[in-house]
């Protein structure tokens, strides 16, 4: 199958016909139904399957011997999110083994292809789940205590889907038979103007959990003066958060809001609200986020309310191996009309490749967005620039495995 027949056939997984948005969290219908395809396509190709205990799958052109070198990106998709974000890179990884061996390149090292589990972090609230557990990043007892939306812990919706949840946790027999992982994905700023260019960092991000809690009451009969409603310091946060990010050239985003009971006739009982923040440094997020917490206590005690504020996940500026990273902007280049070497930049997304980089030599391809969206519906990338990508990725995997 070619890169646009593969890509045909993912198209209407999950996809949301009203808004044409994709909802395929971790271990639901539309992400496994991926998952099953991915296993197809595999096989297909004489593939070997591999289910790590945290459930990230594998498939290995076992060629060679020694250090495998790794690609990939994950199924899943963030709610209502584009079609590129996490497939391009899986689809591009298969179509770049096609390449290689409709060329006749017989690679010196195994060659995996990798689909990370729970990305983005949609159902389980931890971004890179998968990758963190994996490479030991989180703590294996809080991940199986992580709940859903339904309440449902990743220990049991895992143990479902036949992993066992005391199993889950760094698998350094798997790590240590990585030498290195590159991981095509689409570019998601507007931030490049060739059709391939290579990831030189991520900056640091994190979530944060507010609580806030107040008092339920009658819409009408309540006196101004009487109430305890959570919903004016959540929405004094939410404009605190724009000016702390703003003073400290970071960006703060509040994306997911929960109001109990969420009675249009009811002051609600409690908000939670979850805080994304990134910025320049570590230094420019925590001071952000500082400023934030503050606003959200002052504001909580003016009107009655609690707030609980907790860290979900943080991940520190990540700088992609220099060695790695230079040789990628080479072979890259030398594929394109400039033989320039391949535009080098930053990404203010997170992904697995940061992630996996505080433990094997990583680096990241992005394939050109021209607008910039991204997490939403009208996400895109032009058909000839993903073919450019699989160019891209097929030279880079036969110049890491062809010596
Ligand atoms: C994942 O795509 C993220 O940047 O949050
Ligand atoms: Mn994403
Ligand atoms: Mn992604």
């Amino acid at each position: 199958m070619s890169f646009e027949e593969m890509w045909a056939a993912l198209l209407p997984v999950g996809r949301d016909a009203w808004t044409g948005g994709y909802h395929r969290f971790a271990w639901t219908p539309p992400e496994l139904d991926c998952r099953a395809w991915f296993t197809d396509e595999a096989r297909r190709r004489g593939l070997r399957i591999e289910h790590d205990p945290n459930g990230n799958l594998f498939a290995w052109w076992d060629a060679g011997s020694g250090p495998a070198v790794l690609t990939g990106s994950h199924l899943d998709s963030v709610p209502g999110g584009g079609a590129f974000d996490g497939p391009l890179g899986v689809v591009s990884a298969l179509a770049a083994i096609d390449r290689l061996r409709a060329a006749g390149f017989t690679p010196r090292r195994p060659i995996g292809v990798a689909v990370f589990a729970e990305e983005e972090g949609a159902r389980f609230g931890v971004a890179c789940l998968g990758s963190r557990l994996l490479t030991g990043a989180i703590d294996p007892s809080r991940a199986r205590g992580l709940r859903d939306g339904d309440g449902r812990t990743f220990g049991e919706v895992i143990a479902e889907h036949g992993l066992d949840p005391a199993a889950i946790g760094p698998d350094e027999g798997l790590l240590g038979r990585i030498g290195c992982f590159v991981e095509l994905h689409v570019e998601q700023g507007r931030a490049l103007r060739e059709p391939v260019g290579v990831a030189s960092a991520i900056i640091p991000h994190g979530r944060w959990r507010l609580d806030f809690t107040g008092e339920g009451n009658h819409a009408g009969t309540t006196l101004l003066a009487d109430r305890r409603d959570p919903m004016l310091p959540f929405a004094h946060t939410v404009l605190a958060a724009r000016r702390s990010a703003a003073g400290n050239d970071s960006v703060a985003t509040v994306g997911k809001v929960t109001v109990v009971p969420g009675g249009v006739n009811a002051i609600p009982s409690s908000v939670t609200a979850w805080l994304d923040a990134r910025g320049p440094t570590d230094d420019a997020v925590r001071r952000t986020v500082e400023e934030i917490a503050e606003a959200a206590r002052r504001a909580a005690a003016e009107h009655g309310v609690t707030v609980d504020l907790a860290e979900e996940s943080y991940t520190e500026i990540v700088g992609f191996d220099h060695a790695l990273r230079d040789r990628l902007a080479l072979v890259v280049g030398g594929q394109a009309r400039s033989a320039e070497p391949a535009p080098v930049l930053p990404t203010g997304a997170g992904h697995d490749a940061g992630v996996l980089s505080a433990r094997v030599p990583t680096a990241m391809l992005f394939v050109r967005n021209p607008t910039g969206v991204s997490h939403a519906p009208a996400e895109h990338a032009e058909t000839g620039d993903c073919l450019a990508g699989v160019t891209a990725l097929a030279a880079v995997l036969k110049d890491l495995t062809g010596g």
